[in-house]
């Protein structure tokens, strides 16, 4: 375990900005990972998985964790499902190409998502109509106060939509060093109803849909909307949809008869951000190196040499447009790293 100093994280960040972190870890071992969380002389600790759902704003003045911890196994199984545990370090997809090779079900509509396993539940990563909750059995993290090493059952993680425990109450209290997901080996629950999803088997001509064909699917809708971070920087959805209630909602769908909207419960709706930010005129726009993805106004990109404050500019000038325009306050999804986030 070699701590470094004044280390470039361009490379550890899909955004990649060129942020420098005052030290830096690659960390391969839980028992590495409980030391270095022992140690005083570093009083401020940030975690870094995949790097895929952050906004580096400045170079940060803390010691920064990589946890690359790595490795999967079986913890249990029967002729119909398995619990697979799966180390944190593990890159996303990867971990789901995996799955659909032993033909387990479940990760197939999560096929694409940037990042690592152990950064999943913390914002419950989903799209196309499944999220880590329909699959997710239970986790393990080292808690950091104590370095003890604790789990989580899926009631305990609080899961909401791009929410949990981990980004609320338990926010910098732990790292999460493994998922365990319930699976299923035949009978597999195929989750088609996403219209994109339908769409595209359709174009294959695939009217018996394999999990694989799933997944396929799924990458090709992907690859055609959404930003692949080795060529172009960016974080996936940079902002969450937002919840209206069912009387706001009324108003707005009187006003914009054609806007997309999903139903969330009788008094909860949920409009897609992208079209609230294509409407103010922002889709494919660029503003020195910081811009608006020209196939989905949801990714904010970095062209090349924007710096982390110019893309939260850019978000900020978006959040104030869609205020003015629409009455609607969008949030958003990544979470924005300040320089002295415990201050
Ligand atoms: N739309 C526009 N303009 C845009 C983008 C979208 O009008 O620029 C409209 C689309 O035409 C469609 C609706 O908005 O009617 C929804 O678009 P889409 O299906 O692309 O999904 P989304 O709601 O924009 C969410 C997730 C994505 C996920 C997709 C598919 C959030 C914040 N984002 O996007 O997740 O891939 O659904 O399930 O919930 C991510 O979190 O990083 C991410 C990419």
């Amino acid at each position: 375990m070699v701590v470094q100093e004044n280390f470039s994280l361009k490379d550890y960040n899909t955004f990649g900005i060129d942020a420098k972190a005052r030290f830096f870890v690659e960390i391969e071992s839980i028992n590495d990972l409980q030391e270095i969380l022992s140690k005083d002389q570093y009083p401020r600790k940030i975690l870094l998985g995949g790097g895929s759902n952050m906004l580096l704003t400045d170079d940060i003045n803390a010691l920064v964790i990589h946890v690359d911890l790595k490795g999967k196994q079986t913890i249990s199984e029967t002729s119909e499902t398995i619990h697979l545990k799966v180390m944190a370090g593990e890159n996303w997809h990867k971990v789901v190409l995996w799955t659909l090779e032993h033909g387990y079900g479940g990760l197939e509509n999560m096929s694409l998502i940037p990042g690592n396993t152990g950064t999943a539940p913390v914002q419950n990563i989903g799209a196309y109509g499944v999220e880590l909750k329909d699959v997710f059995h239970s986790c393990e993290a080292i808690r950091i106060a104590d370095q003890e090493l604790v789990s989580f059952t899926k009631e305990e993680c609080k899961f909401g939509y791009r929410d949990s425990y981990f980004k609320n109450e338990g926010k910098e209290k732990y790292v999460i060093t493994s998922v365990t997901f319930t699976l299923s080996k035949i009978n597999h629950k195929l989750n088609t109803g996403y219209g994109a999803i339908e769409e595209e088997l359709r174009k294959d001509a695939i009217a018996n849909p394999s999990i694989k064909d799933i997944s396929n699917a799924v990458i090709a809708i992907r690859k055609s909307k959404l930003p692949d971070p080795k060529e172009l920087g960016n974080s996936g959805s940079f902002f969450k949809n937002p919840l209206v209630s069912k009387e706001f909602f009324e108003s707005f769908s009187a006003d914009n008869p054609n806007a997309p909207f999903y139903k969330v419960s009788d008094s909860i709706y949920k409009i897609p951000a992208g079209w609230l930010i294509e409407q103010c005129g922002f889709k494919g726009k660029r503003f020195g190196d910081a811009g608006v993805h020209s196939k989905q106004a949801l990714v904010l990109v970095n062209y090349g040499n924007a710096t982390g404050q110019d893309i939260l500019n850019l978000s900020s000038r978006i959040i104030d447009e869609v205020q003015s325009k629409f009455n609607i306050t969008i949030s958003p999804e990544v979470n924005i790293i300040k320089n002295n986030p415990y201050n």
